[in-house]
């Protein structure tokens, strides 16, 4: 699961799978030399900072007890697609029955047992002695009604604790409810999905479908048997029931695994094969298959299963790898064993409307998640987004370590509030890359690492919050370290970081590094000689850091100035790839293809009249129905036609938007739908992702994101969001990580419009604790900064023009 939207969704989400389950991380560092040393001589170092306590009221303890250890579980389902049942939320959805066998290994005497279930109705409970078929008396069982999801059933004998073997039978019933968690179903072409909570990276949801030791350790046997209409699955049986024709399908024995692994979907895809010693398969609606669309992502898939089989130097050990495409699906992927789901956008690839963008996102998507071991060759892109992104939040006071002590990590909310910044971010590449290079070292040392070693130096980093910053007096080569804070951010340069050493570019990533983390003007500055460059990082690292300066004073009268000087600085870029954008050709390194569009963008918005005149121009053509708009330069052209256009402009973007039956091309246009500043349009726009019959529920989120980032629809946005907020929870489910990059960009704007007393409504504190608390010490952070720097900033841009 992923937050974010876009590219960096499906980059999070890549990375969070890669590394959770393998790397618990530490953090890049910094390393800073002070400039005036003498003013600020180095402290020791600080202790440790304790990890935030989040007082919830709750029981220490919500882990399940370990009298019972499962060994197999034997699951049958049968989902009912066509017979309704009234719900409050949803007027009607559909019901699903099923049996399940767990069978346990008792080792303390006891008479109770305690199962996870959540918003499933249990009807029968046996359990019977595995050995002997002996049934023990149930004095009774109850759903805890908390945050516990127990299922505790009280038993008249007592189980033996010497090993003995028990099997535990229920009978269940639940609903399937269309809020994209757990089981739930999509009517629109009967697809059936269950996300067990992944890799940690989702809540737990397999308690939702059946009983079970719903912990990531309490692993076991599952045979698991789906009665349905259509399943995924390549052999299956027909049966009578009551009368009908149903299709059983009995899925091999998995290995040993843990619950929240385990995932299917029932749909009437089709698919397509390819076997290269393992079994490749990609479903998808049938006529995308049809179309083609799933060749790229086959043709990858084996390459890249062919290139980690010679590096790992093992073989895959599943007999087939599943992947299929949903058409409405919270996160950007969710890697099972075996089973891989993507958004449509994230594995489908129409060579006809894509850019070298939506290309990149399917390779980068598949190969992140096929690749739980494999690290290597990162491309400096990923760094600069991730570690930028990670630096930001991780600066806050009320951060978090990436691993806190787990009684602080217990409901639902709290393993909820996790899924931010940085936990994908910190762990998916500083940590890993500062692990790597930690054992390189010792191997160039000839020094076998051992566990403690490991162990030891990772321990600081992943169970302290924040990163620090080194002093380095270069006279007398006296070092210290303290933990760097946004709030008390003083006249610090950033002079060396490295990264990782790992990186072909490093002169690149470096310049982008110095503009990220500098005092404002010696930052602005740095920009100067943007005029001249057209390479991609540091014009990245600098748009990048603009777009947080833009945000603190659009509504400002600093933001003329900062306009009239990026349109100057622009434009040699702009000029640079003219050629290109008005043939219609592709420049041929990859990194240029990326700052030809910052050029286009920028300068669009920004408004160098060549750029406005040209996306105008294109734009006609395009409606009047000769689309010449390269792939790549889509987005940001649509998006400047539509802010320069008017209301018959948006109402055919809209239209195209709803014909276009690509994701990657749809996309495109429902971000550009975002670019107008008429309220009454981004007003009407908001009310769309209401309705899913005009925006997918999982592109609810990323579309108010969108609009949030417009300047004229901030306000909007987050009003919206206080006022639909039950809606958008219940809708949403368990896509509460994109819940909190929701909450986030609508917190993201000028601080002056943001009303702290409002920003904590109880169910938006409730649910989203971490975050609030965050959100509120950033805006604080903001305020005072702006207070502080606007005077500086504005002389500045004016001395420039
Ligand atoms: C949950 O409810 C059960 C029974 O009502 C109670 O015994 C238990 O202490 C509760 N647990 C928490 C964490 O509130
Ligand atoms: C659903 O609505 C009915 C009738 O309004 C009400 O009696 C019932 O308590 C509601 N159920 C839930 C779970 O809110
Ligand atoms: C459910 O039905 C009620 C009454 O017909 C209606 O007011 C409500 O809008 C419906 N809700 C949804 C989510 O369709
Ligand atoms: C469990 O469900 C399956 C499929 O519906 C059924 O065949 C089986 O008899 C059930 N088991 C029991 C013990 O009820
Ligand atoms: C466990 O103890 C029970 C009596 O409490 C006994 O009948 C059984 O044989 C024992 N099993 C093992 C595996 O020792
Ligand atoms: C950070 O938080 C701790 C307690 O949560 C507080 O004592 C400390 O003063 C805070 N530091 C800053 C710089 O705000
Ligand atoms: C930075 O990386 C380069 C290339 O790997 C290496 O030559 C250099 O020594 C590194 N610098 C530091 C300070 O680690
Ligand atoms: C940019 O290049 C021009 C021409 O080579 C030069 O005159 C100017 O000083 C350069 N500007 C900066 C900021 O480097
Ligand atoms: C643009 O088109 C012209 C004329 O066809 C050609 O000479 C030129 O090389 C092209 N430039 C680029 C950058 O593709
Ligand atoms: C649209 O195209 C037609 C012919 O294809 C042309 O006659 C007309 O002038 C064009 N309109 C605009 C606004 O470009």
């Amino acid at each position: 699961m992923a937050k974010g939207t876009g590219m960096s969704k499906a980059l999070a989400v890549g990375i969070g799978v890669l590394t959770v389950s393998s790397v618990c991380g530490l953090v890049l560092m910094a390393v800073m030399y002070k400039i005036q040393i003498d003013k600020y001589p180095p402290v020791s170092p600080p202790t440790p900072t304790k990890p935030l306590v989040i007082p919830t009221g709750l029981q220490p303890t919500l882990r399940i007890p370990d009298n019972l250890i499962p060994e197999s579980y034997k699951v049958f389902l049968q989902p009912y697609l066509y017979a309704a049942v009234t719900n409050n939320y949803t007027n009607q959805s559909l019901v699903f029955t099923g049996n399940s066998t767990v069978r346990v290994k008792c080792m303390t005497d006891s008479k109770s047992i305690f199962l996870h279930v959540h918003n499933l109705n249990v009807m029968t409970v046996e359990v019977t002695k595995s050995d002997s078929n002996e049934k023990l008396s149930v004095r009774g069982y109850k759903i805890h009604q908390n945050e516990s999801n127990f299922l505790k059933i009280q038993l008249k004998e007592t189980m033996s604790g010497n090993g003995t073997y028990y099997d535990i039978f229920t009978k269940f019933e639940g609903e399937l409810l269309d809020n994209l968690a757990g089981f739930y179903v999509k009517n629109s072409n009967i697809i059936t999905v269950v996300n067990f909570y992944l890799l940690l990276l989702q809540p737990p949801d397999a308690r939702k479908v059946f009983p079970c030791f719903d912990e990531p350790a309490l692993k076991a046997v599952i045979l698991f048997s789906i009665t349905s209409i259509f399943v995924l699955s390549l052999e299956a049986d027909t049966t009578e029931i009551d009368g009908e024709e149903w299709i059983v399908t009995t899925f091999a024995e998995t290995p040993i695994m843990s619950t929240y692994l385990l995932a299917f979907t029932v749909s009437d895809f089709t698919y397509k094969s390819k076997s290269s010693g393992t079994n490749i398969n990609i479903h998808a609606r049938s006529d995308a298959i049809n179309a083609g669309h799933a060749d790229y992502a086959i043709e990858v898939t084996e390459k890249i299963m062919i290139y980690y089989q010679n590096i790992f130097g093992f073989k895959y050990p599943l007999k087939k790898i599943d992947q299929t495409a949903l058409p409405d699906i919270s996160a950007g992927a969710m890697e099972n064993w075996g089973f891989i789901s993507y958004q449509e956008s994230g594995l489908l690839y129409d060579k006809e409307t894509a850019s070298t963008f939506d290309q990149e996102r399917v390779a980068t998507m598949i190969s992140h998640e096929l690749a739980h071991q494999w690290f290597g060759n990162l491309r400096d892109v990923i760094v600069l987004r991730e570690v930028q992104t990670a630096f930001q939040v991780d600066s806050l006071n009320s951060s978090h370590p990436l691993s806190l002590q787990e009684n602080y990590i217990q409901t639902f909310s709290e393993i909820i509030d996790l899924f931010d910044d940085i936990t994908y971010r910190k762990v998916g590449i500083n940590a890993f890359l500062m692990l790597i290079s930690f054992i390189y070292k010792k191997l160039l040392q000839y020094n076998i690492e051992t566990k403690e070693d490991v162990e030891a130096f990772m321990s600081t980093w992943i169970e302290q919050v924040g990163y620090p910053v080194i002093t380095i007096i270069t006279q007398t080569r006296e070092t210290s370290q303290e933990q760097f804070l946004l709030k008390q951010t003083g006249e610090w340069l950033l002079a060396n970081v490295n990264c990782t050493g790992f990186f072909r570019v490093i002169p690149l990533i470096n310049r982008g590094q110095l503009i990220d983390g500098l005092i404002v003007t010696i930052a602005l500055s740095l920009t100067k000689h943007l005029i001249n460059d057209t390479e991609y990082i540091p014009w990245e690292s600098a748009l990048k850091n603009l777009d947080h300066l833009i945000l603190m004073f659009d509504r400002s009268e600093v933001y003329g100035p900062i306009m009239k000087y990026l349109r100057k600085q622009i434009t040699q870029l702009y000029k640079h790839f003219e050629e290109y954008t008005l043939n219609g050709t592709i420049p041929e390194k990859h990194t240029d293809q990326y700052n030809q569009v910052n050029a286009i963008s920028v300068a669009c918005s920004n408004g160098l009249p060549e750029c406005i005149e040209m996306a105008k121009r294109l734009f006609k053509d395009y409606r009047n129905g000769t689309d010449n708009i390269q792939p790549n330069l889509r987005r940001a052209i649509y998006c400047s036609a539509i802010v320069s256009g008017d209301e018959y402009d948006w109402e055919f973007a809209w239209k195209e938007y709803q014909r276009a039956t690509v994701t990657a091309e749809k996309d495109k246009r429902r971000y550009a739908l975002s670019c107008t500043k008429e309220i009454w349009l981004l007003n009407r726009y908001l009310q769309y992702t209401l309705d899913p019959s005009k925006i997918r529920k999982m592109d609810l989120v990323s579309t108010i994101n969108y609009i949030a980032k417009n300047v004229a629809g901030q306000p909007l946005a987050w009003d919206f969001v206080r006022a639909h907020w039950s809606y958008i929870t219940q809708e949403y489910g368990a896509g509460a990580i994109s819940l909190g990059s929701l909450l986030d960009a609508v917190t993201k704007g000028s601080p002056r419009t943001l009303n702290l007393k409002r920003c904590c409504c109880p169910k938006l504190c409730y649910s989203l604790i971490l975050l609030v608390i965050q959100v509120i010490e950033r805006t604080e952070a903001n305020i005072k900064w702006v207070k502080e720097n606007k005077q500086t900033v504005k002389e500045w841009f004016m001395g420039e023009l």
